[in-house]
């Protein structure tokens, strides 16, 4: 091949390269895609924590306010046995019939310190978005506060002295890269044995994995149900995992042979490593197996199932507490140019059924070949998402084990439709939630400080980033409105949403917490001013309306809480009613909407009470009185 056909080749091989055929992104609990601190669109790093084959527009920033370690922003924590739906879109279908389509959820925990680890940004300038670096001889080159981490140091080493998996299917994958010599570094998707974070990639492409993995399962959906018993019997939750060692101790031992029989003949030791326990050492639920037909989504479209949500899973959040966990969706389709999970490296190389960029030479009698697009190391491919870190929580000790918590939460990002794709706008999660008197909702929220610009036309609110006119942070709050079609908060009299359960009087500290989000309304500052101004004081000042807007005391767009965290603890549902509910900052009608909905059954209090009219409303009943008069 001359070389100019072959820089043409190298740069259409790029380009496809770039290119995402299909994508998953997480929204609730939010999904970094790689993601930290940048305050850009598009992600720097997507070899950061893991490899996601995500556009680079995804993600949401990390959970944080801006500033260096001194900065510290509490994480989002689950209750055990609390219900958390997670939320997320994929782009290229699933449960349909023109993918194979398998989701797999999962999560890791732990307690040692550094250990997991979103990664925290040096100083306010600092996005901390550089991969974890890896010495193969050296574990403490992995250390640093400011690197994030999921997969540990010696994973990721036994992942790189283990050879690959040979019974694997690579169509016509360089047959070199791919040789049986070669690491589980190396797959059909990862040829040249690319390092992302300190995943291995041989685990990331293949589910259940024939290996130790830190991830514990959680859920799979499926094309093809009968794989449920393979996946329950297979899964680390019920399965010992082997690995091959000189000996039982550590990882410096550990031998390149993938199964039992080549390791025993070379004086190896298969170790076993026990089936996941929880924090007691007691052993975790079965992996929950469904059909994909429940998460149907057709292709190109990133958008809701037939439910009219988002795919959602409802994740009871297990007996397993720990300080540091993340949460992590796989989304895998395959092609049905092949039985996708019988095909094996019988089919490699000179028999495979597929081939790179394949032209359609044979003659099917169009008068004309005709080409098609075949990428080998994306006909079955795998993209994912990962959670920021969250902590597991024992359960309040006067809350009864019985009863049933709700995480009630809020995805999306500042900006408008366009400029938040492929993430979403605000929303809360669950929009709808159906409830029994007596129930707990735990309100809680985080968004990042560390969003790109987004002006009033765009977002609402601030404060200013760093002291520039710039508004970066995600704000909500939590009001009751008469109905959905309204965008005004009821009088907080008349707030029938949370009641206080002994005198069924409206519950004035929540209600205020949920809507002021814990901001110093009636403090001062060291110079006796005000922290906390309205919209007209600041104009008062001779601030212009933007800077009004995004300055720091403007309370009523929630500028002064400092955190995009919020926590409004359980609070117990005991009226009985619809209600609806909607954040005032982030809703203008008609740019956008953060409404949700509440059904409580079998409350012990009525919650119809009366409705006060707006003077507004009372003006125009007056008006039109006035006319017919
Ligand atoms: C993805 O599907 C392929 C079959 O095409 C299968 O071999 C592999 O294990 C699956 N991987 C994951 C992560 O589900
Ligand atoms: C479904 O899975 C079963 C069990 O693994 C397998 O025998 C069958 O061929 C699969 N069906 C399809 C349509 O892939
Ligand atoms: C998850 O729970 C929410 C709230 O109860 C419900 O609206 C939703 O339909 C549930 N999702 C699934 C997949 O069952
Ligand atoms: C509502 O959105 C519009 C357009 O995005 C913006 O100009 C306006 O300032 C917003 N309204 C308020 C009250 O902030
Ligand atoms: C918001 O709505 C206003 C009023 O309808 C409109 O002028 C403006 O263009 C909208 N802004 C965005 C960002 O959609």
């Amino acid at each position: 091949m001359n070389s100019y056909i072959a820089l043409i080749v190298t740069i259409a091989m790029a380009a496809f390269m770039q290119q995402a055929y299909a994508d998953v992104y997480m929204h609730n609990p939010r999904g970094s895609n790689d993601r930290n601190c940048e305050i850009n669109v598009n992600r720097n790093n997507g070899n950061r924590l893991f490899d996601s084959q995500n556009n680079g527009k995804g993600g949401y920033a990390c959970p944080r306010a801006v500033g260096g370690p001194e900065v510290v922003t509490p994480t989002m924590y689950y209750y055990v046995g609390s219900q958390l739906q997670v939320e997320w879109t994929n782009q290229h279908s699933c449960g349909g019939v023109n993918a194979y389509c398998d989701v797999v959820l999962q999560y890791m925990c732990e307690d040692t310190a550094p250990g997991i680890r979103d990664g925290t940004p040096e100083d306010e300038q600092d996005s901390a978005t550089d991969t974890i670096p890896f010495d193969e001889n050296d574990p403490s080159a992995s250390d640093g506060e400011r690197y994030g981490q999921h997969e540990t140091w010696d994973y990721y080493k036994r992942c790189r002295t283990r050879r690959r998996n040979n019974n694997l299917f690579v169509a016509d994958r360089n047959s070199r890269k791919l040789s049986r010599s070669q690491p589980a570094t190396r797959t059909r998707q990862n040829e040249n044995g690319n390092r992302n974070g300190l995943e291995c990639p041989e685990e990331r492409d293949y589910y259940p994995y024939w290996h130790p993995t830190p991830w514990k399962d959680i859920a799979v959906f499926t094309s093809n149900v009968s794989r449920c018993d393979f996946y329950r019997s297979e899964s680390q939750n019920n399965r010992a995992k082997g690995d091959c060692r000189k000996s039982e101790a550590e990882i410096q031992e550990a031998m390149p042979y993938n199964n039992e029989r080549e390791c025993v003949e070379n004086g190896g030791v298969w170790k076993l490593f026990a089936p996941h326990t929880n924090h007691n050492g007691d052993s975790l639920p079965d992996v929950e197996c469904y059909d994909s037909s429940r998460i149907w989504s057709r292709d190109n479209s990133l958008g809701n199932t037939q439910s009219g949500h988002h795919a959602n899973y409802n994740w009871t959040i297990p007996n397993d507490v720990h300080d540091k966990c993340v949460l992590r969706i796989r989304y895998n389709i395959s092609t049905a140019d092949y039985h996708p999970h019988e095909i094996d490296s019988t089919y490699n190389w000179e028999m495979t059924p597929i081939r790179q960029d394949q032209m359609n030479g044979e003659d099917k009698g169009y008068g004309w070949e005709l080409a098609n697009a075949i990428n080998t190391n994306q006909y079955g491919r795998t993209f994912q998402d990962r959670s920021y870190v969250f902590s597991i929580r024992e359960r309040p000790s006067d809350i009864s084990p019985s009863a049933k918590i709700y995480n009630l939460n809020v995805r999306g990002k500042r900006g408008n439709i366009v400029q938040t794709f492929p993430a979403v706008e605000y929303d809360f999660v669950p929009q709808f939630l159906v409830m029994q008197g007596g129930e707990y909702l735990h309100i809680q929220w985080c968004g990042s400080d560390y969003n790109p610009n987004r002006n009033p036309n765009d977002a609402e609110g601030g404060p200013p980033y760093l002291g520039r006119h710039q508004a970066r942070a995600d704000r909500s709050n939590i009001l009751q409105m008469d109905n959905s079609g309204l965008n005004l908060a009821r009088k907080i009299d008349d707030v029938t949403m949370f009641l206080d359960e002994r005198t069924g009087k409206p519950n004035y500290e929540v209600i205020k917490k949920l809507a002021l989000v814990d901001q110093p309304i009636d403090e001062v500052d060291e110079d006796n001013q005000p922290k906390c101004l309205t919209y007209k004081q600041l104009r008062e000042l001779g601030l212009r309306q933007n800077d009004a807007e995004r300055d720091e005391r403007n309370c009523g767009k929630l500028n002064g809480a400092r955190t995009p965290y919020f926590d409004g603890g359980l609070v117990r549902m005991v009226a009985t009613g619809h209600f609806k509910y909607y954040s005032s900052r982030n809703n203008n009608f008609s740019n956008r909407s953060q409404k949700g909905e509440v059904v409580v059954l079998n409350g012990w209090y009525a919650a119809a009470g009366h409705i006060q009219l707006s003077a507004a409303v009372l003006a125009v009943i007056g008006t039109v009185m006035a006319l017919l008069m």
